[in-house]
């Protein structure tokens, strides 16, 4: 038998509609008063005003909390405790992507604990959890609203952190696919690998379970086969609810898996170089299977199968190749084709970025545990 696992979830609402649900679910955790933690570009889109609506409509006031960058900053959750504090707030609502919702967790357990946030890095340091925290994702690739993940970028260190605690995970995930009508193409597609790296890393991860693999594999597969087509037809609200629920999965398999070298990697990456987070995994991911694949080549050959491929009965060396340009192609065609050195990454950053890497806990469940050399390897095969 495989030892136990156990398997964490928030309350989750998906469907269309889900976003007006705020009102009702904030009163019945208690709320009086609302911190809103968004950011500037959703505020654009207009999905916080569409929940305020829906918190007013259920007498919950609110303050909104809307300086959040694209990596949140330690001192972005510092900022965001205080006003928490000072505001007498009492649950806590996250409108956005993984940058909002992230942050939010930041404030919430800073708020009950007193401590800097970026005191809280590594596995399971969070002595008290936060208050009731709501999150309403709005891009279909992060999943930190089911997830027990909150990662801060420490821009003194040039580092991301991870804090990995049930305590983040938030007590209610209202996803509705309507969010994500207001992407752009760009957007779509590198959350949406975002997405499909979780499902790969959690389904080769040393802390998998029969319960994850099989939200990894349905995850593999309705993204793998809807995030092109909703590329081609963006306004089709069907297909954008199967990539988020393709997300969803994704999340639930990672938060409890955790994830693996491509992540680990990434974070690094984000942390020195401030590069989007999709956009970096993307750029690593196939470099990352080829050096994972012999210790784990049966997982990726069920990774192969959920996308369509014909791996079976084939030698190792071919199924790996196959499996890789399946994965280069898929991200070429959603319109991912840079790498390292179009980034910025110069040679000289490889060192400190293995090093970084090597010490970020997602790099503790990747199959085969690499040290510097081999990491440094990966990325120079990614310039
Ligand atoms: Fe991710």
């Amino acid at each position: 038998m495989d030892e136990p696992r156990k398997f964490v979830a928030p309350e989750i609402v998906f469907g269309v509609g889900a976003l007006e649900m705020a009102g009702r679910y904030a009163r019945n955790l208690g709320a009086t008063k609302i911190l809103l933690v968004t950011d500037p570009g959703v505020t654009d889109a207009g999905w916080p005003r569409s929940v305020i609506a829906a918190l007013s409509a259920e007498g919950v006031a609110h303050v909104v909390y809307a300086d959040v960058s694209p990596n949140p900053r330690a001192e972005e959750v510092m900022l965001g405790a205080e006003c928490y504090q000072a505001e007498n707030c009492d649950v806590i609502v996250a409108v956005g992507g993984g940058s909002s919702m992230d942050c939010a967790k930041g404030i919430g357990i800073v708020s009950t604990n007193g401590r800097h946030v970026l005191e809280f890095e590594g596995v399971d340091r969070v002595d008290l959890p936060g208050p009731p925290l709501i999150c309403i994702p709005t891009t279909a690739g992060t999943s930190a609203d089911v997830s027990q993940f909150a990662i801060i970028n420490n821009l003194y260190e040039k580092i991301k952190i991870a804090i990995i605690s049930k305590s983040v995970v938030p007590d209610v995930a209202l996803i509705d696919p309507t969010t994500t009508m207001t992407m752009d193409a760009g957007l779509t597609a590198s959350t949406g690998m975002d997405a499909l790296v979780h499902a790969a890393e959690a389904l080769v991860s040393s802390a998998g379970s029969p319960l994850t693999d099989l939200h990894a594999l349905e995850a593999v597969r309705l993204i793998y086969d809807h995030l092109p087509v909703v590329l081609e037809t963006p306004d089709d609200l069907q297909l954008r609810g199967k990539v988020m629920l393709g997300s969803l999965e994704a999340g639930l398999a990672f938060s409890n898996a955790s994830l693996g070298a491509v992540h680990a990697m990434s974070h690094s990456l984000g942390g020195r170089l401030d590069m989007a987070h999709g956009e970096s995994n993307s750029i690593l991911v196939d470099h990352v299977l080829r050096f994972n694949w012999p210790a784990a080549e049966n997982r990726y050959r069920r990774i192969g199968a959920a996308m369509g491929l014909d791996l079976a009965g084939r030698p190792s060396e071919e199924a790996r190749e196959l499996l890789v340009d399946a994965v280069v192609r898929f991200k070429h065609g959603v319109g991912i084709r840079k790498t390292l050195k179009d980034c910025g990454v110069e040679p000289g950053d490889v060192p400190a970025l293995a090093r970084n890497a090597l010490n970020d806990p997602c790099m503790a469940t990747n199959p085969v545990l690499p040290d510097a050399a081999q990491i440094e390897k990966i990325y120079e095969e990614a310039f």
